[in-house]
């Protein structure tokens, strides 16, 4: 975990999912709860900053900041949530594949992808460079779900 502490000095929370995956000590249910959480609070920062980039809503700083700040609680724990025992086919139902165990530093790289995306946008202090840095942040998402998260339903 060196490192870990100093890396939550630097802004974004986000910054957090580069910081590797690691044995879990939590049990395994409430590690794959955590991480879904953690996954809807960044939906949460997409539902105020996706009308922003539309257009449909005036650039709101003060909202996008909330949004961030609940994300970064909500995903403050990311690296200890991937233990062996949290893989699909045990007890509790998890959308994260295999790849994530497989392809240990392909997650990282990708973790590490929206967390520099994440920062830029999150410190993005006007319209312009939000609107600039965001798409960026929507790829990482995606990127991520490609290779590691099945599709719901
Ligand atoms: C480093 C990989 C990674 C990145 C980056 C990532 N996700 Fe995810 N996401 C996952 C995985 C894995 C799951 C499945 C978790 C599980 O079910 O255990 C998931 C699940 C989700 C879910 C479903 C949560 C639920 O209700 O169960 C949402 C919503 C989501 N992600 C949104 C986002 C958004 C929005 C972003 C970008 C701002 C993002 N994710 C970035 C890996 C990632």
């Amino acid at each position: 975990m060196l490192g870990f502490r100093a890396l939550k000095t630097v802004t974004a929370a986000a910054l957090l999912l580069g910081a590797g995956v690691v044995s879990a000590s939590a049990d395994a249910t409430s590690s794959i709860q955590a991480r879904q959480a953690c996954m809807k609070a960044n939906g949460a920062v997409m539902a105020v900053a996706v009308p922003i980039v539309k257009g449909e809503k005036p650039f709101d700083k003060a909202a996008l900041d909330a949004a961030f700040a609940k994300e970064k609680e909500a995903c403050a724990g990311w690296a200890d949530w991937w233990g062996d025992d949290t893989k699909p086919g045990g007890a509790t139902e998890t959308w994260a594949k295999e790849e994530v165990w497989t392809d240990k530093a392909g997650f990282e790289a990708a973790g590490a992808a929206y967390g520099k995306a994440a920062t830029a946008v999150a410190a993005a202090a006007d319209e312009a460079s939000f609107k600039a840095a965001f798409p960026a942040l929507g790829a990482s998402c995606q990127g991520c779900h490609e290779k590691f998260r099945r599709p719901k339903g």
